[in-house]
């Protein structure tokens, strides 16, 4: 996949089990090193050196961070406390992203979070199926809208 994310964007990945959402965001996070490709920072390729300052910075301080992940944080919460959370942590993502341009990637299966992203990811067998926000990715009739339209209805009969 090749995709560009400007400073600033709050992400959501989504995509059936398995389609790459967790290693998507490890390899941002650099938990994983790429066999090919690459992935760089305004322009400039995530040094090893560099890796290691970012998590040295982070065990001591995560005030600023330069990409926030969010990897299903809800998976196993109650509603209520999901709704918590999520309005909690999409604050501080819009606060990151004012105030130094960080990028936060939330990894979800509830649409009622991935709507309101900025970018939305749709991944397929680890490939990028689609790229878009949510009004573009409705009108596109793909996959997106496919799902969406799963849950909206579920919605509307419970
Ligand atoms: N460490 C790993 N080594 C090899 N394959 C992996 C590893 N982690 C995940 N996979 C495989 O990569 C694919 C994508 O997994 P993952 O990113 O966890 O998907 P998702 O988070 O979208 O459910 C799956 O087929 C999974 O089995
Ligand atoms: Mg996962």
């Amino acid at each position: 996949m090749s995709l560009t994310i400007p400073a600033g964007t709050v992400v959501a990945v989504v995509g059936e089990y398995g389609s790459g959402k967790t290693t998507l965001v490890k390899l941002l996070n650099r938990f994983y090193r790429p066999d090919s490709g690459r992935i760089t920072v305004d322009g400039v390729d995530l040094s090893e050196g560099q890796w290691q300052k970012t998590a040295l910075a982070r065990a001591t301080t995560r005030r600023e961070p330069l990409l926030f992940g969010l990897d299903e944080p809800t998976a196993s919460l109650d509603v209520p406390s999901e709704q918590e959370v999520f309005q909690r942590q999409m604050a501080r993502a819009r606060e990151l992203a004012a105030r130094t341009g960080a990028i936060t990637v939330i990894l979800s299966h509830r649409f009622s979070t991935v709507t309101g992203a900025d970018l939305i990811l749709v991944l397929d067998r680890g490939r990028l199926e689609e790229i878009g926000s949510h009004q573009e990715l409705l009108a596109r009739q793909g996959r997106y809208a496919e799902l969406y339209g799963i849950q909206a209805t579920a919605y509307a009969e419970s």
